[in-house]
């Protein structure tokens, strides 16, 4: 029998508690060169976080969301760059650890956090002119968590995405029985193509990148050896993405799209 919405949300925050524990026992201020490297976004075509960052502040918000905000690294990130930003997220014990985070940060007074479930109907409607989706949605039911996101926005502004995706079968299966650590919660999925679709159809895209091709297979090495390969392979997927018919077997997807007027 397939868990409801409580008990998933349930399981999430066991799973989130450990995670803001590690969090927070590792907590530091962010370093001026990580703020400097995302101000900058040079690399945002190999690396997709600097694409997100790229992609939402392309037309500079004045009011930014982090929906799913986890330990607030984004949004303490986005305010270092001056942007004013408010955070969601389901768990307590993370919103403490972000929190915490834009206080070392020194940015307390233009980022704030708040506890909600982005599937209720609990947040706020038209408050943002731009909202960061970074690797939530396929957390969510998709179309409670797309209908709360088209809600928080102000007809016109902007959504930046950023999920897992297989759109590919054998990859799907692969990944389900590579013997690596995922560090996943326990409910996540990674999203198909006719969820992306759906995405399309709710709101208006316009601009979409994908990423990751052999860089999952670097996660078979051990970690200590990231700084040397990380940088190579993410080179090397965002030139083999190019190549036609190669986006079917990518890992994930960014994508900037318009709240429909
Ligand atoms: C993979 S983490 C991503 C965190 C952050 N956006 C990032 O990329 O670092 C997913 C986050 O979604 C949050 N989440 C899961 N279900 C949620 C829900 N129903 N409402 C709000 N947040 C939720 C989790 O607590 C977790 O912090």
């Amino acid at each position: 029998m397939s868990k409801t919405h409580e008990q998933r949300i349930q399981d999430e925050l066991v799973f989130q508690a450990q995670e803001a524990a590690k969090d927070m026992a590792a907590l530091r201020r962010t370093p001026d060169v990580l703020v400097k490297q995302y101000r900058e976004a040079k690399n945002w075509r190999s690396n997709r976080v600097e694409c997100l960052i790229r992609f939402l502040t392309l037309n500079k918000p004045t009011f930014i969301c982090d929906f799913g905000c986890g330990s607030g690294e984004m949004a303490t990130r986005l305010g270092r760059m001056g942007y004013k930003v408010e955070g969601y997220d389901v768990s307590p014990d993370v919103i403490k650890v972000a929190r915490k985070r834009a206080e070392l940060d020194g940015v307390s007074d233009k980022v704030s956090f708040v506890v909600a479930d982005g599937a209720s109907d609990s947040l706020p409607k038209g408050k943002f002119d731009a909202v960061l989706a970074m690797s939530v949605l396929h957390h969510l039911p998709l179309e409670e968590g797309l209908r709360t996101l088209n809600d928080l926005l102000v007809p016109g502004g902007r959504i930046a995405f950023q999920e897992p995706v297989a759109y590919s079968r054998l990859l799907q299966w692969l990944r389900d029985r590579t013997p690596v650590d995922k560090e996943v919660s326990p409910d996540e999925r990674q999203l198909a193509w006719h969820e992306i679709v759906r995405i399309g159809e709710v709101f208006e895209i316009e601009q979409i990148r994908h990423y990751i091709l052999f860089h999952r297979f670097w996660r078979l090495l051990p970690r200590s050896m990231d700084k040397i390969f990380d940088p190579w392979a993410t080179k090397l997927d965002s030139l083999l993405l190019m190549i036609p018919g190669m986006k079917q077997f990518a890992g994930a997807v960014v994508i900037l799209a318009r709240k429909r007027e």
